[in-house]
């Protein structure tokens, strides 16, 4: 049988990343970051200085571009485009917006389906992103959509970038974000949107350790 899959999907700053890797550790399970895919083909993209409105050489480009992730034990796993580690250049805005103006092309969309779906893998995944349980895996056997304000969104992503000595404004990032939740939401192929029998989290004002008890407290029902 297929190993079992735990999704969790939602707006970019709703915490997903931050959450499926901790879910993911403390079952010891696979984990996949579908967001880092739509991210490096948008870098890859960018090396190859390609423009961004060229529908069919992104599609190439998703074909041509390799992807690795290998574990870092010192934090969060490195991300490996063509051969170059670009884990650094994926968290950018700019790695972001591109992601997202890819992500709307129906056909790369297809290109990376079956690379998201070799994860799946024993004894199970977790896998975080906008379409993981609508599209990617709809036999997944939980289903998360996390929400939290955009306000509060903003806040996390200004955090993080200035932990990082990456200079942003607030106001800068909520616009980001407000843009971005708005392309998400509204393109043709796979909108954001929960799943029908998603479980729906808002996690606004809720910390890690809250969230992440409250998603494995899901999962013993259907174990
Ligand atoms: O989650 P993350 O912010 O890394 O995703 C970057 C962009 O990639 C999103 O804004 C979205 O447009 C796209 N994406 C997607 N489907 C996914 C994951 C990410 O369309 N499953």
């Amino acid at each position: 049988a297929d190993a079992p899959v735990l999704t969790i999907d939602g707006p970019s700053g709703s915490g997903k990343g931050t959450i499926s890797r901790a879910v993911a550790l403390r079952l010891g399970w696979h984990y996949l970051d579908s967001g880092a895919l739509y991210r490096a083909v948008g870098v890859a993209a960018g090396w190859a200085d390609l423009d961004l409105g060229d529908a069919a050489a992104l599609v190439r480009c998703t074909f041509d571009t390799t992807i690795a992730f290998r574990d870092d034990p010192a934090g969060e796993p490195r991300v490996i485009v063509n051969g170059h580690d670009a884990t650094d250049e994926l968290r950018t805005e700019t790695a972001g917006a591109a992601a997202s103006a890819i992500a709307a092309i129906p056909e790369v969309r297809a290109a990376l389906k079956d690379r998201q779906r070799a994860f799946r893998r024993a004894p199970g995944l977790v896998a975080d992103g906008r379409d993981m349980g609508t599209v990617i895996f709809p036999d997944a056997r939980w289903k998360v959509f996390l929400t939290a304000s955009a306000e509060e969104r903003a806040e996390r992503r200004y955090k993080q970038l200035k932990n990082k000595g990456v200079s942003v404004t607030m106001d800068g990032l909520l616009r980001e974000i407000l843009a971005r939740d708005a392309r998400d939401a509204n393109r043709a192929v796979a909108p954001l949107r929960p799943a029908e029998e998603a479980v729906r989290i808002d996690t606004t004002g809720l910390g890690i350790e809250t969230v992440v008890a409250q998603v494995l407290a899901l999962l013993p029902a259907r174990m």
